[in-house]
């Protein structure tokens, strides 16, 4: 940890979260950073919904949409999602379509407040450009696949998340402190 993440960590020492953190958003929009560095900062349990997934199957989501197809990989993260409500404390990671069951959504909502982030579709293509393993973005890897697709899913996303951040030009840190600042809001209210 750095010296700004430790500052961060002696601030909100006592804070504990007696939820689980939901983090949603299409492919690149910084999930899986921002949920690495959230519970390193707040020691909560980190859940990376795709790796628990791969592991659990012994095989990357690549082989598993070509092994199984789409649906089969859709069961197993709402298999995962309806599990993940025995635990709190816990930031989980959703992968990018999660939010297209929605029963799924129902599982995030039950003890999670659902956090969505977002990038342009520019930010977006930047980090995920020199990875071949996001198989919906086959044969639309560019800008344009990237925008018509985000537009696609834009009501699925909404309709889910209790509070939206935009990560664009944002470092991690500066959306885990934009992140725990309005759940703590959240909380006041
Ligand atoms: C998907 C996003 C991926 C992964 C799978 C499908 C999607 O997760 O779950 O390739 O449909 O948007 P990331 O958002 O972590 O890349």
């Amino acid at each position: 940890m750095n010296k700004q993440e430790t500052n961060q960590k002696e601030r909100f020492k006592e804070k504990r979260f007696d939820y689980n953190i939901v983090l949603i958003g299409f492919m690149g929009a910084g999930k899986s950073a921002v949920s690495e560095r959230l519970s390193t900062v707040y020691a909560m349990k980190n859940v990376e919904m795709d790796q628990v997934i791969a592991e659990r199957e012994g095989m990357s989501i690549l082989n598993i949409f070509a092994a199984h197809g789409e649906e089969y990989f859709r069961d197993l993260e709402t298999e995962l999602l309806a599990e993940m409500q025995s635990h709190k404390n816990t930031v989980i990671s959703c992968g990018g379509g999660a939010v297209l069951r929605e029963r799924n959504i129902r599982e995030m909502k039950r003890n999670g407040r659902v956090v969505l982030l977002t990038a342009s579709p520019e930010t977006v293509y930047e980090r995920v450009k020199d990875s071949d393993d996001r198989p919906v973005l086959n044969g639309r890897k560019n800008v344009k696949g990237i925008k018509e697709l985000m537009e696609q899913r834009r009501g699925r996303y909404e309709v889910a998340a209790d509070i939206v951040i935009n990560t664009d030009n944002k470092t991690v840190m500066q959306v885990c402190e934009e992140l725990v600042h309005r759940l703590m809001e959240m909380e006041e209210e």
